[in-house]
């Protein structure tokens, strides 16, 4: 008779950004929910338990995205749900934008995506399913003179359309691919001083909760019939004022 260890079933959550803010709360949330998780980042403290293990690299190298394919299937065996939450964020003027600026941007927001995507879909095709995430920003819909903030724009729009047009190019072989589109969200770690006056960005009146954000992406991991979709985590910010 076969011994050995069952099969592994549990599902498996990659986070990108895993060191703070969003992406801490995301980790904490899919464990929470059973899951096993991949955090990345440059910093995120190292973590081998059983449920967590931590890959630490940089996003923008196709050789941290190939890292942590290989260490998430050696050790789990596959991937349910991809989030590309590694991010940065920069507001300036336009012609103020350094080339270091937009290398920085542009990396992280796309090459990063870029990178680990590529890597991400073959594993969700070999068992016919997987969900990816994809983090944009509201401000690609509701642009604010008073915070220009044109590379954001660049780089997350491109997350938008990119999410819509790898739903439709994977929907056949059951891969789904959605986005979530955020208000300003304040991680409990952060100085509330930094966000004066930022609540009254959104019609309903306060500043977005990390719990905000895990409770959508965790909504459009159970909703099997949505796809291509961007959800606004954003007190009404895109809909208007
Ligand atoms: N918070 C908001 O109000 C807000 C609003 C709209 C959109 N968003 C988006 O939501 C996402 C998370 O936001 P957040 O506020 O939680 O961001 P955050 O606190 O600035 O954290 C960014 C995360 O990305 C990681 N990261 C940055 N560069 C990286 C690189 N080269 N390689 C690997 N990891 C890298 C950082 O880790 P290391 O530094 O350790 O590498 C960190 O864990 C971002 O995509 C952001 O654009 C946030």
């Amino acid at each position: 008779m076969e011994t050995g260890a069952p099969p592994d079933t549990r599902k498996v959550a990659v986070v990108t950004g895993a060191s703070q803010g969003i992406g801490a709360g995301l980790v904490s949330a899919y464990r929470r929910a059973g899951y096993a998780v991949v955090g990345v980042a440059r910093s995120v403290p190292l973590s081998d338990e059983s449920d967590y293990l931590t890959v630490r690299g940089d996003i923008t190298e196709p050789e941290t995205a190939q890292r942590v394919i290989d260490r998430t299937i050696e050790r789990f065996g596959r991937v349910d749900t991809l989030v590309n939450n590694a991010g940065v964020y920069i507001s300036k003027p336009f012609t103020d934008y350094t080339i270091d600026d937009y290398v920085a941007i542009t990396s992280v927001n796309l090459a990063g995506f870029f990178h680990l995507t590529q890597r991400t879909i073959p594993q969700m095709l070999r068992r016919g399913s997987g969900h990816i995430v994809n983090i944009s920003t509201s401000l690609v819909d509701q642009a604010d003179s008073a915070r220009p903030s044109a590379l954001a724009a660049l780089t997350k729009g491109g997350l938008v359309a990119v999410t819509r047009s790898l739903a439709i190019e994977y929907a056949a072989r059951g891969l789904r691919v959605n986005a979530v589109s955020l208000g300003v969200i304040a991680p409990p770690a952060r100085d509330p001083e930094s966000y004066t006056g930022l609540a009254e960005l959104h019609p309903l009146g306060r500043l977005g909760e990390v719990a905000d954000v895990v409770a959508a992406i965790r909504y459009l991991d159970d909703a099997t019939f949505v796809t291509g979709e961007t959800v606004h985590v954003d007190g009404g910010q895109a809909a208007g004022r």
